[in-house]
């Protein structure tokens, strides 16, 4: 059942750098990209067209996008939190979308300022403009096994949303443990209750490593057929409206479990362990990635 080849998806140069205090020139994001794409990465979620006043760091997200050399077969995507995000994105010459939502009320307002079932409602104009323009739109669903603000979030929760943005055109659902906070049978039991509304292949996983479940949780779920990680270089990550979310599973530890598992993923993973020092130095700290340290 286990999937032979896995899709990862690097969302450092979003997730990781979004949550980062200090400034990072525009110029050391675009290198980040570049370098990601040279370790064989082929989809890299680039930048977020939010609001700058919401999230300072992404507010070059015209300038990244733009700049960046492309490298032919590696997808740059975006996050479009709403119609102003996604034309400004179109504009910056995107190809791929996503757009972010939450199973959990209480964290919706806190993140997108708005009800759960408005945010389905300002997500439907930007499915269909993405559309118009032949671009593809991934969702998100955030806390998915566990919110900082209400707590326990019911699996339906999650189901129920994962189904609407299925059926409203979103190709892949990611589902996202915003705070580390889930363990391998929730995980499996809730991407189990997803798989039930939706195909295995359309789902993806966005595991925070908060509390070193990260690996073991994905473990978990790859048995259930999921082809499709979401992983930060580095481990960087986190979001600014969770309350003690920190990193995201590091891509150098994914890429080293599924290798020894033989599941290629087509990362140079040397390349990428390089990528995650170059990074790393910026902030002046170390990787991570235990694979990272390991040397
Ligand atoms: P709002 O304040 O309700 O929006 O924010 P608004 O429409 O009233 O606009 C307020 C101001 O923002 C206006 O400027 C707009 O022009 C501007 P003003 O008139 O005051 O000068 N604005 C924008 N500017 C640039 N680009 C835009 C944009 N939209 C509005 N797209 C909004 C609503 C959704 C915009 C806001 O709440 C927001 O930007 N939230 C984003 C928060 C965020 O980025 N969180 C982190 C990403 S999600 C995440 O990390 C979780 C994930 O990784 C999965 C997981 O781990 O679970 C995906
Ligand atoms: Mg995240």
């Amino acid at each position: 059942m286990t999937a032979k080849k896995i899709q990862i998806v690097e969302v450092g140069p979003r997730d990781g750098l979004q949550n980062e205090k200090p400034w990072i020139a525009t110029k050391t994001k675009i290198e980040l990209i570049e370098k990601l794409a040279e370790s064989g990465l082929k989809k890299i979620e680039s930048t977020s067209f939010v609001s700058p006043k919401w999230v300072p760091q992404m507010k070059d997200a015209f300038e990244v996008l733009s700049g960046i050399k492309r490298k032919p077969g590696v997808t740059y995507s975006v996050l479009t939190p709403n119609m102003q995000g996604f034309e400004r994105a179109l504009e910056a010459g995107v190809t791929e979308v996503a757009i972010f939502g939450s199973a959990s009320e209480a964290f919706s307002q806190k993140n997108i300022n708005c009800t759960i079932a408005e945010s389905v409602e300002r997500f439907q104009p930007i499915i269909e403009a993405a559309q118009n323009n032949n671009i593809l739109v991934r969702a998100y669903i955030s806390c998915v096994m566990g919110c900082p603000y209400q707590g326990e979030v019911p699996v339906e929760s999650v189901v129920e949303l994962a189904e609407q943005m299925f059926e409203m055109g979103c190709y892949e659902i990611s589902l996202g443990d915003t705070i580390g906070i889930g363990t391998p049978d929730q995980a499996r039991e809730m991407v189990q209750a997803v798989t039930e509304k939706i195909p295995t292949s359309n789902i993806a996983l966005h595991f925070h490593d908060t509390r070193g479940q990260a690996l073991a949780n994905i473990y978990a779920c790859l048995e259930l057929g999921v082809s499709v990680i979401d992983s930060a270089v580095a481990g960087l990550g986190g979001c600014p409206y969770a309350k003690g979310a920190s990193g995201n599973v590091a891509t150098e530890d994914v890429v080293y479990m599924l290798h020894g598992m033989g599941i290629e993923t087509g990362v140079d993973l040397e390349k990428l362990i390089e990528t995650g020092h170059f990074i790393s130095a910026v902030f002046g700290r170390m990787s991570q990635s235990r694979v990272s340290c390991a040397g």
